[in-house]
């Protein structure tokens, strides 16, 4: 997510802008900058890179100034490069805007501003508000703000800068935080407290759908109508390292608890009239046409992902898929040529196996694409196209949140695909797209709802020496997830298996001493994970399952019951790895481990 910070004030705004970005910097970012206003105007200052670059320029040619906006960019859309940088100016560099989250309209609002002349100098789709704000600006900055604010779809946390009003910023909320802090003779405004905790805690959270103005000695707020309404003045008493996991203990709790956000962002503006919409890969049709094989490649938790996408795009492709761990792609001689679809899948863009696979792919003549959460690295950069997850960075080294994005894209990617194939997908279609729109709160649902048995379970057997999990088809990947998960943090050893594989080994491990979880949710193969459940318990094993809520034959069999919430079957793997990645936290957090940084292991594995 982007760094947002804004100063009025009699400091060297300068200052204040850069230790308050500084403070966002566990945010991730891939470029810098910021806007102060002084005697010559708005003066802008932008950087790709690490803040520091910023910084350094800033020392070199200082901008002087009490007043200024400054951000850190998580790349959406534009890759990271100065142009794209925040602060984006009006024509006429009198306005200039931050914004944190995405304009879905942008393209017709760029359009129809590039046809009535103006000249956009950015790839991003920020640059269209301070266009739009130029536009209707009028001599009052607020009302400005507002008419560009009625226009735009999407999300956004936005702050407003005008040359002509020394003394005021404009903001503008939906779907972002953004929040005031209240200041003697100073104010302020930011995407978190972080920046405002070394000079105040007094704070006044903008809600869904409000702008407000912030002046050196007042701040007011607006409703989407610009009614004024009461401020509702807050102390915070987060201390930094809190507020920079939100609250949580730990990067990986925080991010768990966002999955509802990073899914509701990776579908956002990419269904239109209920129709898969996947014009942002640029892929052409014709070339789509000619596919004949897919093969997916990735490493560790993406290629779980992968192996969920690879059901769903032979379901809706009718295409031949393979999900292949990066690193045997490489030496396994995979038949490739120009009529293979390869996409690699992962969250950096880093990893150096699955850069190493995408180059084999690539010289071989394959038409490759990416699903990422990383704009712009290398991955992307390699690949025709890329069907980013928009999970925002994602801190903790288990990776949770970009693995249900990564989910959710592989939904979009293969109805897409299949309807570019002209394969009859409108009833599949239909069906997962309103399962997807409902996922968001069903995920909430499950975080919100007090997991007893997942904590139970963790506490229960958090001395365990082995965690066995299995689960079918769309689930046997979330077994093998699921254990990944508590093996990387708690260092106990766990493995994933595909139920109907227990009779042919596994089940001599079974007996009372450590616990299975059967992922067994309404679909398909239900009945054949109720015969595993019941051939594990008539060997006094432990059985923990989860299951779809009502479902009183699993409560029946379980020794502990997780339920989710009933869905489409082919998205049951996005609600069902959410107990396991609680059951894994819980569990590392009891045994004491380091939970976002586990031993041994890095968060993007860029070395063989
Ligand atoms: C998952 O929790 C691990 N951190 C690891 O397996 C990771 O998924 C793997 O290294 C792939 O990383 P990538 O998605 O960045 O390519």
């Amino acid at each position: 997510m982007c760094g947002i910070v804004g100063y009025l004030g009699q400091r060297d705004a300068s200052k204040v802008l850069i230790e308050g970005l500084a403070r966002l910097e566990y945010r991730g970012y891939d470029s810098a900058g910021v806007a102060v206003l002084n005697g010559e105007g708005l003066k802008l200052r932008r950087s790709v890179g690490r803040l520091k670059n910023l910084a350094d320029s800033l020392k070199q040619a200082p901008l002087h100034g009490n007043m200024g906006i400054g951000h850190t960019r998580w790349a959406t859309h534009g890759v990271p490069a100065e142009k794209n940088a925040h602060p984006h100016p009006s024509e006429d560099g009198k306005v200039a805007v931050i914004h944190n989250g995405i304009v879905e309209n942008y393209r017709e609002i760029k359009a129809e501003l590039v046809a009535a002349g103006v000249k956009f100098a950015s790839d991003t789709d920020t640059e269209c508000i301070a266009h739009l704000v130029a536009h209707y600006y009028k001599g009052d900055l607020l009302q400005a703000a507002h008419k560009a604010v009625c226009r735009l779809h999407g999300a956004w946390a936005l702050v407003i800068a005008h040359a002509d009003h020394p003394d005021l910023l404009v903001v503008a909320r939906r779907g972002s935080p953004l929040l005031i802090g209240l200041g003697e003779g100073e104010n302020f405004v930011a995407s978190d407290v972080t920046p405002l905790l070394p000079y105040t805690r007094r704070v006044i959270y903008i809600d869904e759908g409000q702008l407000g103005t912030i002046s050196r000695k007042e701040a007011h707020v607006y409703d989407a109508q610009l009614r004024e309404v009461p401020v509702k003045v807050e102390t915070t008493t987060l201390t930094l390292d809190a507020a920079e996991k939100g609250g949580f203990e730990h990067f990986m709790l925080k991010e768990i608890h966002e999955q509802p956000v990073a899914v509701e962002a990776t579908v956002r503006g990419r269904v239109k009239d209920g129709r898969v919409d996947l014009s942002e890969l640029n892929l052409d049709a014709s070339r789509v046409k000619a596919m004949r094989r897919i093969q997916l490649i990735a490493c560790g938790t993406s290629l779980y992902s992968a192996m969920v996408g690879k059901y769903l795009l032979e379901r809706f492709t009718s295409l031949p898929t393979e999900a292949w761990s990066a690193s045997e792609y490489r030496y396994a001689n995979p038949i490739i040529d120009a009529q293979t679809l390869v996409v690699a899948i992962s969250q950096s863009g880093e990893t150096a196996d699955t850069l190493e696979a995408l180059r084999l792919a690539k010289s071989k003549g394959a038409l490759a694409v990416s699903i990422c959460n990383v704009m712009g690295s290398s991955i992307p950069r390699m690949c025709e196209g890329t069907l980013y997850t928009r999970a925002g960075p994602e801190i903790g080294v288990a990776s949770t949140k970009a693995y249900t994005a990564q989910l959710t894209a592989f939904e979009l990617l293969a109805l897409g695909l299949g309807r570019m194939l002209g394969c009859d997908i409108a009833a599949d279609e239909a069906r997962l797209v309103a399962g997807l729109n409902a996922l968001p709160a069903q995920i909430k649902k499950l975080l919100e709802g007090d997991i007893v048995a997942v904590k139970r379970c963790a506490k229960r057997y958090q001395g365990v020496a082995n965690f066995m999990y299995i689960g079918r088809h769309y689930n046997f990947p979330t077994a093998l997830e699921g254990a990944l998960k508590l093996k990387e943090i708690s260092y106990i050893h766990a493995e994933g298996y595909a139920g109907g594989e227990m009779k042919h080994g596994p089940l001599a491990l079974v007996e009372g001493t450590f616990p299975t979880i059967a992922i067994a949710p309404r679909g398909h193969t239900r009945e054949k994970m109720l015969s595993n459940i019941q051939e594990i318990k008539a060997r006094k094993g432990v059985v923990v399952v989860v299951a779809t809520e009502g479902d009183a034959e699993a409560h029946e069999l379980a020794d502990y019951i997780i339920e989710i919430p009933a869905c489409e079957e082919e998205l049951s793997p996005i609600l069902a790895v959410v107990p396991l990645q609680l059951l894994a936290y819980y569990t590392a957090n009891q045994l004491g481990r380091d939970v976002d940084k586990p031993r041994n292991l890095a968060k993007s594995v860029t070395v063989e």
